[in-house]
């Protein structure tokens, strides 16, 4: 297995809306292996493949205490969400210390293919839907942050073009 490097707001990529993946094969499950390698490594409880820059429509996710309850979505599609919304705070293992709050359906219901390439239906409520709708808007080239002030958005953006700059520095030393 092998870490994938997660691309950093603002970097353009995290913009690019994904295409549907053709075919679940071998370089697609070591992928997915290596996926969860990365977002487990992160502490994170979801990772699109646009994180990883890889543009297909693939999301690993497990939200459950014991990390022991990994999730795959394969070419998901939001069949029905509910009309209840709730604001909550989100993280992004692409927006490193950033906690803000977004407003999401309460409960959603996704059709997927999984490592099989079965057709599966999930239906989901409290932090596994928003989950689910914040990676799948990462497939569409969207990140939680546009859904702030873009008052905010500045100051997130200039606050992590400014760590990674000090990063490099620290790198280059
Ligand atoms: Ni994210």
């Amino acid at each position: 297995m092998t870490q994938l490097t997660i691309l950093r707001y603002p970097d353009p990529r995290l913009h690019t809306v994904a295409k549907p993946v053709t075919d679940v094969n071998q370089r697609l499950s070591q992928l997915v292996s290596d996926m969860f390698e990365t977002m487990y490594e992160a502490a994170g409880i979801g990772l699109a493949a646009t994180q990883v820059d890889v543009h297909e429509r693939l999301i690993v996710i497990d939200v459950s205490e014991k990390r022991d309850e990994p999730m795959v979505l394969i070419n998901p599609e939001l069949v029905w969400r509910s009309e209840e919304t709730r604001l909550g705070e989100e993280g992004c293992l692409s927006v490193p210390g950033i906690y803000d709050g977004v407003e999401r359906s309460l409960a959603v219901k996704v059709q997927a293919l999984n490592l099989d390439g079965q057709l599966q239906t999930y239906e989901a409520e409290g932090t596994l839907a928003v989950c689910i709708q914040h990676e799948m808007d990462h497939l569409l080239g969207k990140v939680f942050v546009e859904y702030l002030s873009p008052l905010k958005r500045n100051r997130i953006k200039t606050k992590l073009v400014k760590q990674k700059k000090d990063e490099e520095r620290d790198a280059a030393r």
